[in-house]
């Protein structure tokens, strides 16, 4: 039996197919594709699409974070790395294939109430920088001054450099040293005496546990998470995170809830 609020919640996610028009490989095993459709419209930076692969013996949608939104060409960009068999049949599609996409799903970014002369502290490390560029673009666009701080395993795996560039200050930090500063963003971010209206994270596990400690108290900082999907609609509590200073166990869902909290409000 479906619930009232499970109700609720399918009258507000929207299905559409897709149309893929454009997919390149920008790093090895590294894909962008920009996909096509009225969905759109209500997409939100931090955002993520749950998608079906296209192949019947795999049940569960694949959730990919929305990169770039263009309302007024219908398009928005994901940024995915070929990791199992669901995203290796994404990077085979041909051009013209529709995707079934329910989303545009769960709570994005706060970018509100940051204008001109604001500074925002971008955090972003390997896979987990893509939504950050529709944030820098949208914080650009509103006047903020951003300053990225980019972390890879070494520079094969840098991505979005130049996106990045387009809306303020880009610093990068390879593992191994072989672009950029040897070291991880915590290098960087570290030294950094400025300080900051805002700041917006994505990574691994261990950077984002970093930022929500460095960034406990700051009242308007965020970072993005991840865990394992099955409904992606707030249904079936596959993707729980504990509250952090909870009374008693208390969860929030990353896929509803999240995937965007505030520091210091969960536990990591
Ligand atoms: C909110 C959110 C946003 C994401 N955004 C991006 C993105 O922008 N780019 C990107 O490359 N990846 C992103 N991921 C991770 C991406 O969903 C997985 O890499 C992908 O589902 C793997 O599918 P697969 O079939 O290739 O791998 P398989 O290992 O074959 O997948 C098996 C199952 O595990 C699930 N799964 C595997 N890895 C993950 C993971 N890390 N997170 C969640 N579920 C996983 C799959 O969805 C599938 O149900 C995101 C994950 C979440 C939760
Ligand atoms: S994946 Fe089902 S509740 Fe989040």
């Amino acid at each position: 039996m479906v619930s009232d609020s499970c109700k609720k919640r399918f009258g507000k996610i929207m299905m559409e197919d897709m149309e893929l028009i454009a997919q390149e490989e920008i790093a090895p095993r590294i894909f962008s594709m920009v996909l096509k459709g009225e969905m759109v419209e209500q997409m939100l930076a931090g955002q993520f699409l749950h998608i079906r692969v296209p192949d019947d013996s795999k049940l569960l949608r694949r959730p990919i974070s929305i990169s770039e939104i263009d309302p007024d060409s219908h398009t928005c960009r994901l940024i995915y790395r070929v990791e199992g068999g669901g995203t290796a049949i994404f990077s085979q599609l041909p051009i013209g294939s529709f995707l079934s996409v329910m989303g545009p799903q769960g709570n994005g970014f706060d970018l509100k109430e940051l204008g001109q002369g604001a500074r925002a502290l971008i955090i972003g490390g390997g896979i987990g920088v893509p939504p950050l560029v529709q944030v820098a673009k949208q914080l650009h666009e509103q006047g903020v001054e951003v300053h990225s701080v980019l972390g890879f395993a070494n520079k094969e795996a840098v991505i979005l450099e130049e996106e990045l560039k387009q809306y303020g200050q880009v610093t990068i930090t390879t593992d191994d040293g072989t672009y950029g500063t040897k070291g991880y963003v915590s290098t960087i971010v570290d030294q950094i005496d400025k300080e900051f209206d805002a700041i917006y994270s994505c990574g691994a596990p261990g950077m984002l546990k970093y930022v929500n400690s460095k960034f406990y108290d700051h009242p308007r900082a965020y970072i993005s998470m991840e865990s394992r999907m099955a409904c992606g609609m707030g249904a079936c509590y596959a993707c729980v995170v504990h509250l952090e200073n909870a009374s008693q166990a208390a969860n929030k869902r990353v896929c509803e809830d999240g995937p965007v909290f505030e520091t210091g409000t969960i536990v990591m």
